[in-house]
C-alpha cells in the first residue's frame, strides 16, 4: 500500500507535465497554439511523403528506409543529417523552419504521431502520400515503457494517460483511409519478416525505380544493426537533458513478441479481450502479429 500511495502521488504530480488538446494528451514541450496551426493552417503539398504512426511502431525504421530509397541505397545522407531533420515532426513547432526550407530535391519528407482528426486538414484535399505503420500494440506498450525511461521530457504514463490518445482510436481512425491509392499500410512485423519485399512495395508506392543492387543496399543499411551504429539515426547525438542514454537507447531490441517477457497471462488475456471488443469490425488479416 505504501508503494501504491507513492505511485498515486507520482502520477498526480506528473499529470501537470502533459498538455491536453482536444482531449488528447501530449508530452510537455508541445504547444496548443502550434497543434491548432498544424491542424488548421499547415499546407500539405501534393508531393509530400508522410510517415504516420502511433509512437513506437517503427516510425524511425520507415524514415530510414525512405531516406535510403531516396538516395538509392547510398549512405551519405543518412550518415550526415539527423533522422529528425530528414523527416521532421509536423506537430512539433521546432520543425517548422525545416519544413519551410525543405525545397530539397524530390519530395518533402515528414512524420507525425497525430490521430487522424488532428492531422493537417489540407492533407484531405491533397495528393500527398502517407505511409501508415502499425505494430502489435502489446509490443508498442513495452517499447514505450522502456523509452519513457530514456526520454527525459516524457511524463510517467499510466494506463489511462498515454500520449497521442488511445492506440485503438488512432488505428481505427487512420485505417478508415485504407484502399486509398495514396495511403500505404505497413506493419512492423511484416517489415521484420520480409524487409526486401517491403522495400520494393514502398518503392512502388513512391513511384521510385531502384535496381536490384540498390534495393540490396537499402535493406543492408536499414537493418537494426546498421541503424543502431549510425549516430544520425540512433538518437545518441541528443544531449543528456533530453535523453538519458544510460537508461537505454531508441534502438532497443528490434524484435516482435517482446511483450511475452513483460505481460502476465492475465494481462495478456485482458488485453486480447479489449482488442476483440474494439477491433472486431475490422478485417483481422490487417493485423499479422501473433495473438498469443
Ligand atoms: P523496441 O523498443 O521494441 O526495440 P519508433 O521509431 O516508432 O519510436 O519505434 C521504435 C521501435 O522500433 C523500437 O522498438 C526500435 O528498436 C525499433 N526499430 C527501429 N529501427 C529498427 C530496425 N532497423 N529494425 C527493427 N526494429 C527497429
Amino acid at each position: 500500500p505504501k508503494a501504491q500511495k507513492l505511485q498515486t502521488s507520482y502520477y498526480k504530480d506528473m499529470s501537470s507535465e502533459y498538455i491536453k488538446f482536444e482531449g488528447i494528451l501530449f508530452p510537455k514541450g508541445y504547444s496548443i497554439k502550434h497543434l491548432k496551426f498544424c491542424r488548421d493552417e499547415f499546407v500539405v503539398k501534393n508531393t509530400d511523403v508522410i510517415v504516420v504512426t502511433y509512437p513506437k511502431s517503427g516510425t524511425n525504421w520507415v524514415i530510414e528506409i525512405i531516406s535510403l530509397i531516396h538516395s538509392k541505397g547510398d549512405t551519405t545522407w543518412v550518415q550526415s543529417i539527423p533522422i529528425f531533420e530528414r523527416s521532421p515532426w509536423v506537430e512539433v513547432k521546432a520543425s517548422q523552419p525545416l519544413l519551410c526550407k525543405k525545397e530539397q530535391n524530390g519530395p518533402r519528407f515528414y512524420s507525425s504521431h497525430l490521430p487522424i482528426w488532428l492531422f493537417p486538414k489540407s492533407y484531405f484535399q491533397s495528393k500527398a502520400k502517407i505511409i501508415y505503420v502499425m505494430r502489435n500494440p502489446k509490443d508498442v506498450i513495452v517499447s514505450l515503457y522502456h523509452f519513457t525511461k530514456v526520454l527525459k521530457w516524457s511524463p510517467f504514463y499510466s494506463p489511462s494517460a498515454v500520449p497521442f490518445g488511445s492506440w485503438f482510436d488512432h488505428t481505427c481512425g487512420w485505417l478508415s483511409l485504407r484502399g486509398n491509392e495514396n495511403f500505404l499500410i505497413l506493419t512492423y512485423e511484416e517489415l521484420l519478416q520480409d524487409l526486401w519485399g517491403n522495400v520494393e512495395k514502398i518503392c512502388h508506392f513512391l513511384g521510385t525505380k531502384l535496381k536490384e543492387e540498390e534495393v540490396n543496399l537499402v535493406v543492408k543499411n536499414a537493418s537494426f544493426s546498421a541503424m543502431k551504429a549510425n549516430k544520425m539515426s540512433n538518437y545518441s547525438i541528443l544531449p543528456d537533458e533530453i535523453m538519458d542514454h544510460s537508461q537505454g537507447s531508441m534502438l532497443r531490441k528490434g524484435i516482435a513478441g517482446d511483450w511475452k517477457n513483460h505481460f502476465t497471462v492475465a494481462q495478456s488475456e485482458a488485453f486480447d479481450k479489449l482488442f476483440q471488443e474494439r477491433m472486431a469490425e475490422l478485417d483481422q488479416r490487417l493485423f499479422p502479429w501473433d495473438p498469443t
